[in-house]
């Protein structure tokens, strides 16, 4: 059976870490995945992600980095991981829509509606099966050296704080999973894979 599992929370939250695990422990259980990420994913998507994220291009609009982000996310969508799904596989994804709703909408202060309509047409309103919403109480990033952050994570503490505030506030939608962060990997993992057992997906 195919699903569409996405895995958002703020930078530095313990994404990348948890959906490898995910992903290995779906191969082990012999399930037909994939696992990619945004913005990238195929290669015109990385090339905007290139674009998006270089510390150089200081000046770049936040509108256009909004059309930026959907215009990665269309190209992915419909390159990878709709053909994906119709072949009956389990997609994996590093961020998606909720990411647009919470840095380009309420952390740049940009209308919320405005970045649901660019990403409605970008997806298609593809709707993912389940959203895993990492949740932390501290900041997260700082968790490399500063001279090699990208144009996003360049962003004043103030702009990662309301990022973690909108994921925070978020109130429950059917699939929506909120997971509690400030724990151990292992527990972070086992949170996730309860939610794949309830939802029959492993
Ligand atoms: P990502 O590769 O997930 O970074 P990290 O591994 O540090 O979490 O994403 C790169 C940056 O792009 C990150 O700062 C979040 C930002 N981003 C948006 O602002 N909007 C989006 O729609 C997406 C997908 C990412």
């Amino acid at each position: 059976m195919s699903a569409f599992i996405t895995f958002e929370g703020p930078d530095g939250s313990g994404k990348s870490t948890i959906c490898n695990l995910v992903y290995e422990e779906l191969l082990k259980n012999n399930k037909k995945t994939i696992k990619t990420r945004e913005p990238g994913g195929t290669r015109i998507s990385e090339k905007i992600r290139d674009l998006i994220l270089d510390k150089d291009l200081r000046e770049m609009d936040m509108r256009t980095e909004a059309l930026l982000y959907s215009a990665s996310r269309a190209q992915h969508t419909y390159e990878k991981i709709i053909p994906a799904l119709e072949e009956g596989a389990i997609v994996l994804c590093e961020r998606y829509v909720l990411s647009s709703l919470a840095y380009q909408g309420y952390a740049r202060g940009q209308d919320l509606d405005d970045i649901l309509s660019i990403n409605n047409f970008a997806t298609g309103k593809l709707k993912p099966d389940v959203v895993f919403i990492f949740r932390s109480s501290g900041v997260t990033l700082h968790r490399k050296d500063e001279s090699s952050y990208d144009r996003l994570e360049r962003e004043p503490d103030e702009f990662h704080k309301k990022v973690r505030d909108y994921y925070n506030n978020l109130g429950k939608e059917d699939n929506y999973y909120f997971i509690d962060v400030n724990k151990s990997i292992e527990e972070v993992f086992c949170d996730c894979m309860k939610v794949l057992k309830e939802r029959m997906i492993v």
